[in-house]
């Protein structure tokens, strides 16, 4: 990325005590809020800054995603997420975020045809689903096999090689699709299914997690739409706590795989992708309509750690764009299929009372894209502890996407962030007789 900058506008930072003062530069991006550049601020002030969910901190330059929390917009490289998700198909979002913007004809037939080839995963791979029990979570599995592929593709490790991170690209964005399919069979008792190459990445994987070998399988295009338009929905977020443990763990130069897998991680925590996961644990707790109050209760109760899932997030301080898309998804594809789950009226229902209740609104606390999307794929046949593994196949191209940034930054250096120290001071050391 050439971008620069630097502005001629500066901050000036005035120590109170002795009244020494530092003039900081002020960066401007193309969109978005001004940032403070300070790099020199220890160097020249002997001061650190302190930020620990970095609320107020930029980590890096990106030209990616941004996000307005405020007018609730997302758009992936100019592109608002709403058209995307109509119009365009993950692969071509894909395509987008690698390589800067959507592909034209031949560009996508490639592009396909490059994720399609790469589909298939070493077949001793297989072996390591066999350490696990059957009953194990399917995050756990994730991290475990996700990791196990640097010890696999042993010609694409080179961070430093432009054709070898295309190709480790590439196969993450495939593979991890087939992983977690694989993943989903094994939890459930069934035999793996090979990918297939004459279809589509969201047909694929729905063939790979639904289709038995015992009969032919036809991959329901509703189905098959939504899944794609829920990866698209899924595909990235800028700087959020999975991406940021991506590109730390590759500032160290740490092959793309091993970045993934901790970015699988990080994902699984029920306050990031693990959400999809509580919310419909949540709605499944509530049961009916008129126990909502209680549990609104209970997650304003500062003592009570129950928090409202699906609801809140660190950017959006209005509706989350992702669930609005999702929402409108929900009634598409539960009419589609002909069900009827309670969970979305009373989802619905949750939603409705909480954006009326002063906590809530006083907080800025939206549905966001968690809230919806596992009542879809609930509907589409997913048990539960599936849904952060779709949430890491779709993210997938995110971290790699902007891991591919990040390594290709000319000033790459580690990240090391400081502390404020407030353990002992310089002790001399006991014996253990005289302790
Ligand atoms: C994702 O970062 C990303 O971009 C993430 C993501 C992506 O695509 O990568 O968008 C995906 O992770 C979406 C978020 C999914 N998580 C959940 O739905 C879990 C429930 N949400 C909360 O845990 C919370 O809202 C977070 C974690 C999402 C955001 O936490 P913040 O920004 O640290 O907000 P906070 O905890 O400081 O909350 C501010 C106030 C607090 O109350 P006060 O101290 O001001 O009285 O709002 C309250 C919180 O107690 N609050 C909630 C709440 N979320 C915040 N109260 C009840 N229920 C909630 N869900």
């Amino acid at each position: 990325m050439s971008y620069d900058p630097t502005t001629d506008k500066t901050f000036t930072l005035t120590n109170d005590q002795t009244g020494e003062s530092v003039k900081l530069p002020v960066y401007d991006g193309t969109e978005g809020p001004s940032l403070i550049d300070v790099q020199k601020l220890y160097s020249q002030t002997g001061h650190f800054t302190f930020d620990p969910s970095f609320t107020s901190t930029g980590s890096c330059m990106s030209g990616l995603t941004y996000i307005d929390g405020e007018k609730g917009i997302l758009r992936h490289r100019g592109y608002n997420i709403a058209d995307l998700a109509e119009k365009s198909s993950f692969m071509e979002v894909a395509h987008l975020l690698l390589y800067g913007d959507l592909p034209n004809k031949e560009e996508k037939e490639n592009f396909e045809h490059e994720i399609t080839y790469h589909t298939m995963v070493d077949e001793q791979v297989n072996f390591f689903f066999r350490g696990f029990r059957r009953d194990a979570h399917p995050m756990a599995i994730m991290c475990g096999v996700i990791g196990a592929l640097s010890a696999f593709y042993h010609d694409s490790l080179d961070i430093n090689c432009p054709k070898q991170r295309e190709i480790s690209a590439h196969r993450l964005i495939a593979k991890v699709a087939t992983l977690a399919a694989m993943t989903h069979k094994y939890s459930i008792g069934q035999p793996f299914m090979y990918p297939r190459n004459d279809l589509s990445f969201s047909e694929n994987f729905l063939y790979m997690c639904f289709a038995v070998p015992a009969e032919p399988y036809k991959v329901n295009p509703i189905l098959a739409r939504a899944m794609d338009k829920i990866f698209i929905l899924h595909a990235d977020h800028e700087q959020n706590a999975s991406t940021s443990t991506v590109r730390l763990a590759g500032s160290s130069q740490a092959n793309p795989f091993a970045c993934v897998a901790a970015g699988i991680a990080s994902l699984w925590g029920p306050s990031h992708g693990g959400a999809n996961q509580a919310v419909l644990e949540m709605l499944d707790k509530i049961q009916s309509v008129d126990r909502i109050p209680e549990f609104l209760a209970r997650a304003k109760d500062k003592d009570d750690p129950f928090r409202l899932m699906g609801f809140g997030h660190r950017v959006y301080k209005n509706f989350d764009p992702r669930a609005s898309v999702l929402k409108t998804s929900c009634d598409e594809v539960l009419e589609d299929l002909g069900i009827n789950d309670p969970r979305l009226e009373l989802a619905m229902e949750l939603e409705r009372i909480a954006l009326e209740d002063p906590y809530f609104v006083d907080r800025k606390l939206f549905p966001n894209v968690d809230f919806y999307s596992g009542i879809i794929l609930k509907a589409m046949g997913f048990p539960t502890s599936m849904f952060t593994v779709l949430f890491a196949v779709a993210r997938t191209v995110g971290w790699i996407s902007q891991w591919k940034e990040m390594i290709e930054e000319p000033s790459l250096r580690i990240g090391r962030p400081r502390q404020l120290y407030i353990g002992p001071t310089e002790k001399q050391y006991v014996d253990l007789d005289d302790r």
